[in-house]
């Protein structure tokens, strides 16, 4: 594992980001926003869901990955919040070396933190490696809607 720092979202990371998603969906465009616009426009989202929970992972002052958890979130399905997981990039020659991990284990904290009992996400249904990973993690797929698979986990 490199020496991995974790910063706070500040918007002058904003571009670094926009770069970095756009090229982690890389073979996964299905899944994505496209362009330098649509993803600056959903960061922002990010951002107004909850910008405490977005995380993000430098190494040697590069940004290699970051994670967005919304403890301010509304499922449905649950009827209640729930912590949702709605963004997790770790840019491609710097996986496998955990610091996907890294980021999951604060987002749960934080959502512990915050009183929730349980987290939820949507995985594209052919994004083998991601969902791989959330299963490690303990969440178990609970639902669809078309090609997203809904996962959960009790925190
Ligand atoms: C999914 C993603 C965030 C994982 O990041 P990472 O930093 O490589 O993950 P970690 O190193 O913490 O992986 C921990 C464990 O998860 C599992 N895992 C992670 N990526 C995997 C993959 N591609 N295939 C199979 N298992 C995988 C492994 O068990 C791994 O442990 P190991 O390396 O000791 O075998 C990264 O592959 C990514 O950015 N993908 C593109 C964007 C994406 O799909 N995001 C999720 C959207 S819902």
């Amino acid at each position: 594992m490199p020496t991995v720092s974790l910063k706070k979202f500040e918007d002058k990371y904003v571009d670094d980001m926009v770069k970095l998603y756009l090229d982690a969906y890389k073979g996964l465009e299905v899944y994505a926003y496209k362009g330098v616009e649509d993803t600056k426009s959903y960061i922002n989202w990010l951002k107004k869901r909850d910008r405490e929970g977005i995380l993000l992972a430098f190494v040697d002052n590069e940004l290699v990955g970051f994670i967005a958890a919304d403890s301010e979130w509304f499922s449905k399905r649950e009827g209640e919040k729930v912590g949702a997981v709605h963004e997790l990039v770790v840019r491609e020659d710097h996986r496998r070396k955990g610091i996907a991990s890294l980021l999951m284990e604060k987002a749960l904290d934080y959502f512990k933190v915050k009183g929730l009992k349980k987290a939820e996400l949507w995985v594209g249904d052919e994004n083998e490696g991601a969902k791989r990973f959330y299963k490690k993690f303990g969440f178990k797929e609970n639902g669809r809607y078309n090609y997203w698979i809904r996962m959960t986990k009790e925190l």
